[in-house]
């Protein structure tokens, strides 16, 4: 199983999906929007074993998580939403939706700097208040009554992303710590970046009105007190 960014090409496929799965459904547009504007934000799961037998083969979806950031937040914190989210049945226990939703939450603080993702879910709906409540650590901020257009309640739930965001952290100052610093060069790196690589120019771009160049030393190991470029320069005159 693949789990990967959706693709604008996939839109159809999970349109279908959706409607296999959810009673709230959307226009294709309304799919396309998500795509065109939090493109980082919404991902697929793909039955990787099916072969691929032509270029116009499209690839079996059976799950995907459809998210956006909050467009104008009432609380005016940056946080990001779930629109939708589903597995399809002959794919369902396999940890799919965790997998795509804990992907989707990453890239939420990742890309956007998200506080916090909120979602809405019938009260009925016990495998996705289990996924969300017991799974990924949501808690249910309020019920919104007759959320639905059947007139069901919703539970407003919300997941705090500061956990995200630590985990990123920690994951970027240990790659930090792996990665080998400058400093750390020997003596061996130093001469390697003194060795003069290039070919002799020969007399291009010398001045012939200049007359004779003079020879001077030059160096890292002359301190300022014997700069041999004035002493020379001085017996010059
Ligand atoms: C809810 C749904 C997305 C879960 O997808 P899934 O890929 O099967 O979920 P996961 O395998 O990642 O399950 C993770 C955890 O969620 C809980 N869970 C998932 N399905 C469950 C079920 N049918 N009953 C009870 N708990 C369930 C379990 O705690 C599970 O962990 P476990 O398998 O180790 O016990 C899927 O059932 C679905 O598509 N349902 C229809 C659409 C839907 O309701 N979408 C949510 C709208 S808000």
């Amino acid at each position: 199983m693949d789990i990967r960014l959706l693709q604008p090409s996939d839109l159809p496929l999970i349109q279908h999906a959706n409607l296999e799965n959810l009673p709230e459904n959307y226009f294709l547009k309304y799919y396309l929007y998500h795509a065109l504007s939090w493109p980082q934000l919404s991902y697929v799961a793909v039955d990787a074993s099916r072969p691929r037998t032509s270029p116009y083969d499209h690839p079996k979806i059976v799950g995907y998580v459809l998210a956006k950031m909050e467009e104008e937040p009432a609380d005016g914190i940056p946080h990001g939403h779930i629109t939708s989210l589903s597995v399809m049945r002959t794919h369902r226990r396999l940890g799919i939706a965790e997998k795509l939703m804990r992907q989707s939450q990453r890239a939420m603080v990742e890309t956007f700097g998200a506080h916090y993702v909120s979602l809405h879910v019938r009260v009925s709906n016990v495998a996705a208040l289990r996924l969300y409540r017991d799974t990924l650590g949501f808690t249910s901020d309020k019920i919104e009554p007759k959320y639905y257009a059947d007139g069901e309640d919703a539970h407003c739930m919300r997941l705090d992303l500061a956990g995200v965001r630590a985990q990123i952290a920690e994951e970027e100052a240990e790659q930090e710590r792996l990665l080998p610093l400058p400093a750390a060069n020997g003596k061996e790196d130093a001469a390697e970046e003194d060795r003069d690589e290039g070919e002799p120019v020969g007399d291009v771009g010398r001045d012939p009105a200049a007359g004779e160049m003079k020879k001077v030393k030059v160096g890292r190991s002359l301190g300022v007190g014997t700069l041999v470029e004035k002493v020379e320069s001085a017996v010059a005159k």
